[in-house]
């Protein structure tokens, strides 16, 4: 897409100005991961999870996607939108489930261990490559939903997290093969801090995600996606929360369930968790990459195709 139907800024524009300015001129939606920045948050068209964003970017009829979250959710956007130009502000912002199960060790397992004939769920945290070589893909949100209608004649092999992996086990009571991947941040949260910060706010109830350990789990009061955080606090007669997730997701739960207190949760160094990637964003990497179009996401032709399916087979199974 051209460049230059953006005019130069003609008046003291704020950033967050300059943004929307662009948005309209580029016919963008701005989709925003709860663990964000606020002023990220607060531009936003959407923020959610990742299977709400997901939908998002399925039903937009917007002509760029500007996608403020991690590469690995930007290129979901993609897969599914080949036609439409998908930004994102940094293209360094990754993941360390993604990393953790590069395509070519998947593949090479899959291929040592044919005769098993594994029907394989991929966590939406995983590369276009982890994709195509799935059956179907799931998010935190639909993990257990996706997992009790895998064929029954199959066993599962459960890539990359397999804190989320046990978690819908214990849900389902369906036994899976689990890949050892884990997601750097929420497994820094540990029994002994959550139950210090437990102790200190007898009242409020644990919400935890579900990349958390066992031990921590097994505090939580409920384990739940970062979107189901939101609907389970605002429903909840109790009025104050310990977040057991990374502390963007406070500034939206604070936004949306005002008069409740929200208590970041604490790791053992640190008196909440912060997601390295996703804090790469910036309002000044947005402005630009709106501005210029650049980094955009791109891929082969055969892996976003076989990604695809997989992914639509998710959003059908999940409605
Ligand atoms: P959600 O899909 O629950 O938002 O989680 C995404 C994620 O990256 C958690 O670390
Ligand atoms: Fe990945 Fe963990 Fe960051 Fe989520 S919080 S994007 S799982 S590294």
């Amino acid at each position: 897409m051209a460049t230059d139907i953006i005019a130069k800024p003609s008046k003291h524009l704020t950033l967050q100005e300059e943004i929307l300015e662009l948005k309209e001129k580029r016919n963008a939606i701005i989709l925003v991961h709860n663990y964000q920045v606020g002023e990220i948050q607060d531009i936003a068209d959407y923020v959610g999870d990742s299977l709400g964003l997901a939908y998002r970017a399925r039903e937009t009829d917007a002509n760029v996607i500007a996608f403020c979250g991690v590469h690995f959710m930007a290129e979901t956007a993609k897969i599914i939108n080949p036609e439409k130009t998908v930004i994102l502000p940094d293209k360094d912002a990754g993941c360390s489930l993604e990393i953790s199960c590069p395509g070519k060790d998947l593949a090479s397992y899959l291929e040592k261990n044919s005769e098993k004939n594994y029907y394989v769920i991929a966590y939406i945290n995983c590369s276009a490559e982890v994709k195509a070589l799935s059956d179907c893909i799931c998010t935190s949100g639909n993990a257990v939903k996706i997992v009790e209608s895998a064929p029954q004649d199959r066993p599962i092999l459960f890539v990359p997290d397999q804190n989320l992996g046990a978690w819908v086990m214990e849900q389902t009571g369906r036994k899976m093969d689990l890949w050892q991947g884990s997601c750097y941040v929420h497994i820094e949260f540990t029994r002994e801090s959550i139950s210090r910060i437990r102790e200190e706010h007898p009242n409020a109830e644990v919400i935890a995600h579900p990349e958390c350990t066992y031990a921590v789990r097994m505090l939580a009061d409920v384990v739940c996606s970062t979107e189901k955080m939101v609907t389970y606090a605002r429903d909840s007669s109790a009025s104050q929360f310990i977040v057991v997730t990374e502390e963007g997701m406070l500034h939206r739960l604070r936004k949306e369930v005002p008069g409740k207190l929200f208590i970041g949760g604490p790791t053992d160094n640190c008196s909440c968790a912060e997601c390295r990637f996703m804090k790469m964003n910036t309002l000044e990497k947005l402005r630009n990459c709106l501005r210029d179009l650049t980094p955009e996401v791109d891929m082969r032709e055969d892996i976003r195709a076989q990604a695809e399916a997989p992914i639509l087979r998710m959003l059908e199974l999940s409605r």
